[in-house]
């Protein structure tokens, strides 16, 4: 069994730094961005750790002994194997990992939970971050299920249910005028001024410890197989980081020999990566014009890491407009019953174009990360039907049904 020995801190420009065992004073000894490299005793199976969800890995994990406190249930999604989305790409092989199945509907909920973890153990008493909105919500309402409180920094424009949940969920929320990177910048200042503890994505390294995991389902789910591809969407970069590095570490404990290709997706009106990785050049921040605020982020935290993690895994990047991660939302929804948000949604949506693009052939075995839910979004749930009103006759009812199927061509 392996346990986690000695990590490396990385830094946004890809600069490596060796620390030997862990504390939780060095992971917010302000380090700056960074991620973990944990390094595992070969022969480590993963599938072997006790604990239930995402809690069955916590030996690839930096949590110590003792019971696990976080109270929620974390971890243990679905992957979901949909023969109408199956037929309707053409792929037979195509998984969906479900994400939306979380307590507060996105991959969030993992960091947000070792973080608490964490938290927890040390008798934090204010736990922070600045957030799109899923990363909000999810810390919102962990911090309430955990008695913590939690200090939220959202850019103006932040989604109103998302916003309603943050409040109901009791935390305090600062909303900033000049955006996401404005709330990051003000968030990481006032947790230093004020001695709170920093759950910032891809500043606190337990973020992209805890998102490993979904790489570990997918593997266990498949039966200890690594798919040929995995496609998901990038706002900041640690969801694609924390992908590749579960698999990186499988690979080290001898569970198995490949990484799969990992695809990102970014917004067409925000993606500074996709440019970056197709350009050849720095990248560049832009301002964002998307409706998928996840992936709204003109200034990846994790730029480096990501456009690096792509090049290791042969992997790359496509753009979606925002008409086409609304149709996926529908076509997700329809096909699979899987509702997602635009950011959840953008996966599926460029999936067509990775195919086209050869980044992704048809026969192999891919897996669609499905990020986020489309209930805290509910403006872009856009069905192409209405309801029908009828009185009280079957022979209304038939008839109505009858044009559904003719609608969704079951017939
Ligand atoms: C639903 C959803 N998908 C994808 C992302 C992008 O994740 P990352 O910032 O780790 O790249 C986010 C980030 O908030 C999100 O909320």
């Amino acid at each position: 069994m392996g346990t986690v020995t000695s990590a490396t801190l990385t830094g946004v420009d890809g600069s490596v730094e060796q620390i030997d065992g862990w504390s939780w004073g060095t992971l917010t000894g302000g380090r700056g961005r960074s991620s973990w490299a944990t390094t595992t005793s070969v022969g480590c199976c993963p599938g072997a750790c006790s604990g239930g969800g995402m809690w069955r890995y916590r030996r690839l994990l930096p949590v110590g002994e003792g019971e696990v406190r976080y109270p929620l249930q974390i971890g243990g999604t679905p992957l979901v194997a949909s023969p109408r989305l199956r037929e309707v790409t053409g792929m037979g092989r195509l998984w969906f990992k479900d994400e939306t199945r979380t307590p507060t509907g996105s991959n969030k909920d993992r960091a947000t939970a070792l973080v608490l973890e964490q938290a927890l153990r040390n008798g934090v008493g204010t736990v922070s971050c600045a957030s799109t909105g899923n990363v909000a919500v999810s810390l919102s309402v962990g911090a309430a299920a955990c008695g913590v409180r939690a200090v939220i920094f959202v850019p103006a424009e932040v989604s109103e249910t998302k916003l309603r949940l943050m409040l109901l969920a009791g935390a305090a929320v600062i909303k900033v005028e000049d955006g996401y990177e404005a709330a990051f910048r003000l968030s990481r200042e006032a947790a230093k001024a004020f001695g709170w503890y920093d759950r910032n994505t891809g500043v606190n390294p337990l973020t992209i410890e805890a998102k490993k995991t979904v790489a570990f389902e997918i593997w266990e789910q498949l039966g200890r197989r690594v798919p040929d591809a995995i496609i998901l969407s990038v706002g900041d970069g640690p969801t694609y980081s924390a992908m590749v590095k579960g698999f990186r570490e499988l690979v080290a404990c001898g569970a198995t020999e490949k990484l799969p290709r990992v695809v990102g997706v970014q917004a067409e009106g925000c993606q500074p990566l996709a440019r970056a990785w197709r350009t050849g050049s720095p990248v560049r921040s832009v301002r964002p014009r998307t409706v998928a605020d996840g992936i709204a982020v003109g200034a990846p935290v994790s730029a480096a890491l990501v456009l690096r993690d792509a090049r290791e895994t042969g992997g790359g990047f496509v753009t979606v407009s925002d008409g086409e991660m609304l149709e996926a939302i529908g076509t997700l929804a329809s096909g699979g019953g899987i509702v997602a948000e635009p950011a959840g949604a953008a996966a599926f949506a460029g999936l067509s174009k990775a195919v086209s693009g050869g980044l992704i052939s048809e026969d192999e075995e891919t897996v669609v990360h499905v990020t986020g839910t489309g209930l805290k979004n509910p403006q872009y749930l856009r069905p192409t039907t209405e309801a029908a009103i009828v009185r009280a006759g079957l022979e209304e009812v038939e008839a109505v049904l009858e044009m559904n199927s003719t609608e969704r061509g079951l017939v």
